[in-house]
C-alpha cells in the first residue's frame, strides 16, 4: 500500500536520506524508529508530497500522494501539531478540512468523538490547546475521509497513558481493517507491541527491516544498530563525541 523506494534527499551539506527502501502493506503496521535527525520526518514529508526527493519515489496505493485522486480517502497524515492556525477552533479547523475535501458535517462530529475531543473543547481555540489536545486534533484531521492508509510522525507526543492506550487501540483496529499504518515514535515499548515490523534508519539510510516476532529485544537491537548513528558524520558542526565522556 505504501512503497519507498531507494528514496534519496539532501538539504545542504546534510545527507538527510541515502536509498531509503521499505514497504508498508494493507492491514499492517510498521514502526519507523531512528535517533534524532535520523530522517523520519523528511521520508514521512516527501509521502505526504511535502518535500520533493532528490531521487527515488514514494506511492501510496501506487501514486505519488500529489496524483492520488481522493488523496485524503488513500493517506491521512499527522506530520507534527504546528500546522494549525491558532485562532480557529478545533471544530472549526476540522470543518475547513472537511469541507476541502468535499466531506459531509457528520464525518466532523464522528472524529471528533472518535478522538475524544469533547464539543466543549472543540469550540475551544486551538492555540488553548494543550500539546496532547493537538495530537488528537490531528488524528482526528488525518482519519476525516477514513483513509486507506496512515502515515503518522511521533503521534504519542504529548498524550497521556489513557491517551497512548487509546491511540494502540484505534491503529490496531483500523489496521485490522486493511488500513496501512506507518507510524515514527521514539516509544520502543509501545512501537514492540503495535507494530508487525520495525525500520530503523541512521543518517538517512536503513539500518534494518525486522518482523518484531524475530526480534526477542527490541531496545537492545535499536541501541545497538544506532550505536555511533547518533554522531551524525553528515553534520560537520556536531562535536563527536570523546569516549566516555557520559556515565
Ligand atoms: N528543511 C530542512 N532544511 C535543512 N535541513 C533539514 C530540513 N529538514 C530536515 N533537515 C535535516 O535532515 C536531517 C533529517 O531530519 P529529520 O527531521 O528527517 O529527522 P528525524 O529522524 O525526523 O528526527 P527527530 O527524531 O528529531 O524528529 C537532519 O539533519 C535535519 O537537520
Ligand atoms: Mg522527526
Amino acid at each position: 500500500m505504501i512503497e519507498i523506494e531507494n528514496l534519496t534527499k539532501r538539504f545542504g551539506a546534510v545527507q538527510a536520506l541515502q536509498g531509503v527502501s521499505f514497504d508498508v502493506p494493507a492491514g499492517h503496521i510498521v514502526g519507523f524508529l531512528g535517533p534524532n535527525g535520523a530522517g523520519k520526518s523528511t521520508c514521512l514529508r516527501i509521502l505526504a508530497g511535502l518535500v520533493h526527493a532528490d531521487a527515488g519515489t514514494a506511492t501510496v496505493a501506487g501514486h505519488p500522494y500529489r496524483d492520488l485522486p481522493h488523496a485524503g480517502a488513500t493517506l491521512g497524515v499527522l506530520l507534527g501539531t504546528e500546522s494549525f492556525h491558532p485562532g480557529r477552533t478545533g471544530l472549526e479547523t476540522l470543518r475547513l478540512s472537511a469541507l476541502a475535501q468535499g466531506l459531509s458535517g457528520d464525518r466532523v462530529a464522528q472524529v471528533l468523538d472518535e478522538v475524544g475531543l469533547t464539543t466543549a473543547e472543540a469550540r475551544r481555540r486551538v492555540g488553548q490547546y494543550s500539546l496532547g489536545m493537538r495530537q488528537r486534533l490531528g488524528i482526528a484531521r488525518a482519519l476525516l475521509a477514513d483513509p486507506s492508509a496512515l502515515v503518522l510522525d511521533e503521534p504519542t507526543n504529548g498524550l497521556d497513558p489513557q491517551g497512548q492506550r487509546w491511540l494502540a487501540e484505534l491503529l490496531r483496529s483500523r489496521a485490522q481493517r486493511g488500513c496501512a499504518v506507518l507510524l515514527s515514535s521514539h516509544q520502543l515499548h509501545d512501537v514492540s507491541r503495535l507494530a508487525q515490523t520495525v525500520v530503523m534508519i541512521g543518517d538517512g539510510q536503513v539500518l534494518a527491516t525486522s518482523a518484531v516476532a524475530d526480534v526477542p529485544d527490541l531496545e537492545e537491537q535499536y541501541f545497538r544498530l544506532t550505536s555511533g548513528a547518533d554522531r551524525a558524520p553528515n553534520n560537520p558542526q556536531q562535536p563527536t563525541p570523546t569516549t566516555g565522556a557520559v556515565r
